[in-house]
């Protein structure tokens, strides 16, 4: 676990990260995608709108840590190594203080802080269930789909069957089972293609 003075983030470093715009507009662009997923995905369950526009707000978001982790590692094509999947783990840290910085909704810093949980509590902090906060299960199913179905650096896209074949095969371990079957279920993925 981070000490709180570890994940304080200055202005000075936002302006700087603000300059890198080539991480910038990839993960404008990923949180864009994971944002429509998970409304449709709320849509489904019927969410109150208020419930929603906090859903999208922190879908927008959860990532925008990421814009603190030096990109060589975030670029690295190799296997990453136990130090750097250390600093990548930040992200969550950095997104929950930049969120709670501009004075959101507690609700959207919690999911961020959140959205690599998995529901059997191996993710990075060790909330399992529904002790993980509803909009981190919902954007957890969305995000990896979307990193499923879009190139990274250590690997080639995968088709939308074998990516939601992944969903299904991780629903219960990795993902909350209601929310991957909503998402299997009613074709909510077929939304991004
Ligand atoms: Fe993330």
């Amino acid at each position: 676990m981070e000490s709180t003075k570890e994940r304080m983030i200055s202005l000075k470093h936002l302006i700087a990260a603000a300059s890198t715009t080539n991480i910038q507009e990839e993960l404008k662009q990923h949180q864009m995608r994971v944002s429509k997923i998970c409304e449709k995905i709320a849509r489904v369950l019927k969410m109150h709108y208020d419930s929603m526009v906090e859903l999208l707000m922190a879908a927008q978001l959860h990532d925008i840590g990421k814009l603190w982790i030096p990109q060589q590692i975030l670029d690295k094509p190799e296997k990453l190594d136990e130090k750097e999947m250390k600093i990548i783990k930040r992200h969550v840290f950095y997104g929950y203080e930049y969120v709670k910085s501009k004075k959101m909704n507690s609700s959207i810093a919690e999911a961020v802080l959140y959205h690599h949980e998995r529901f059997d509590g191996k993710g990075y902090i060790g909330l399992k269930s529904k002790e993980i906060p509803l909009f981190s299960r919902i954007i957890a199913v969305a995000d990896a789909f979307d990193a499923m179905t879009n190139d990274r650096p250590y690997r080639k896209a995968l088709s939308l069957e074998e990516a939601v074949e992944e969903i299904k095969k991780n629903s219960g371990t990795q993902f909350d089972p209601e929310i991957a079957d909503t998402f299997i279920k009613l074709g909510v993925y077929k939304i991004n293609k």
